[in-house]
């Protein structure tokens, strides 16, 4: 007989064996150090947070070319797999489990973060809309340049590489970010994604190139240890498709087929949450597997996805960042929580990243 399962409830995501059900959602904080290696304070931060089931780090990007925004660790060097060692050693001597979100931004970068100064690449030249954040100040979009069919399989082995750095780093495993408009999204979503050839088009041919990543970083963890994160009706980085239930009802469906561990949904329901009907529904009837919820859930609202079914395991963002104990916290009543500071979300110090409050006694 089993219980109605709630966030205090214990999983097993295949291999990995999860103290509950409250998973860290992967957050940017633009705190690595020279390189983009992770910090001792990135150390800090995740070690805090351990009390989480399961800690999806903050992106990290697979190459040079997959570089968006200052400050943010990569998985491409060995510098950076030796400072994720000690962010592993941290979280897994206080019995947490970490993976590593893999990351390439695509169109989400400018010249002055390239390798040359080159152009970011995209699945098509269609620029995002409005500005980013470089090491000279705000800067607009630029164009990107649509990449070449021939190109495609350096990017896949980018992500198998990162793949298998963070297997010697000592991840438990890996999530492909394949959401908020950064390169595999711009391939997923026909505002991003013009394209004629194999990889433009039908819904088939946008989820190629997901398709193609996840079977690389399946090729060297195997399916268990594989997570692959969405946003169906996100609009950030400018992003829309005309047909959300359509596109990732079928990219559900191929991350089925391969059996992948999990398959993470962003899909607000909360003030944030986008007008129409939300996906995860969609996606639950055609993945099978592991399914985390995403997107504005507290105490009661992630419990209540958990009873109903609706998903397996629920991840907090910003309620995290804010709590390092949010597990203990919600186990008292989820009352006392300190309101995240987004002046501090981005870049900086220790100040608003590692100098929230725990609970006393
Ligand atoms: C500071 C900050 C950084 C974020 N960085 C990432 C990221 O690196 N990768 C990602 O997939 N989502 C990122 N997100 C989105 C969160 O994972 C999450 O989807 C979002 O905050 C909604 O969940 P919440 O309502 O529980 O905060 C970020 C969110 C915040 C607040």
């Amino acid at each position: 007989m089993s219980e109605t399962p709630n966030l205090f409830s214990p999983y097993r995501l295949g291999p990995v064996e999860l103290k509950n059900r409250i998973v860290m959602a992967p957050m940017t904080r633009n705190r690595a150090g020279q390189g983009n290696v992770p910090s001792p304070l990135m150390v800090t931060y995740y070690e805090q947070r351990a009390s989480a089931g399961l800690i999806v780090s903050e992106a990290s990007q697979v190459s040079q070319q997959g570089v968006g925004y200052p400050g943010t660790p990569g998985i491409h060097t060995p510098e950076q797999v030796a400072g994720w060692k000690k962010v592993i050693e941290a979280v897994h001597a206080k019995g947490g489990k970490i993976f590593l979100q893999l990351w390439h931004v695509g169109r989400i970068s400018h010249p002055s973060l390239q390798p040359e100064g080159g152009l970011p690449v995209a699945p098509s030249a269609i620029a995002a809309q409005g500005q980013l954040f470089t090491f000279t100040g705000m800067q607009d979009f630029v164009v990107p340049r649509a990449l070449d069919a021939k190109e495609i399989p350096g990017i896949v082995s980018d992500f198998a590489d990162g793949a298998r750095h963070a297997k010697a780093a000592g991840f438990d495993g890996v999530e492909i970010h394949a959401a908020s408009g950064y390169l595999i999204d711009q391939f997923l979503r026909d505002c991003a994604n013009q394209r004629t050839d194999a990889y433009g088009g039908s819904p088939q041919n946008r989820v190629r190139f997901l398709r193609e990543v996840t079977e690389a970083v399946i090729g060297v963890w195997g399916t268990e240890r594989v997570g692959v994160r969405f946003s169906p009706v996100s609009d950030f980085n400018s992003m829309a498709d005309s047909n959300p239930d359509s596109t990732f009802g079928y990219a559900a469906e191929a991350m089925n087929q391969l059996k992948i561990g999990y398959l993470h949904v962003v899909d607000p329901i909360g003030a944030e949450a986008a007008p129409g009907p939300r996906v995860t529904r969609t996606i639950r009837t055609r993945y099978r597997g592991t399914l985390i919820a995403n997107g504005s859930y507290d105490l009661q609202t992630g419990n209540a996805a958990l009873a109903s079914g609706e998903a397996d395991l629920v991840s907090f963002g910003a309620l995290f960042l804010a709590n390092p104990d949010l597990p203990e916290r919600f186990a008292r009543g989820g009352k006392q929580l300190n309101s995240p500071d987004r002046p501090t979300y981005y870049g900086g110090d220790q100040h608003g990243y590692t100098d929230y409050p725990f609970l006393q006694g």
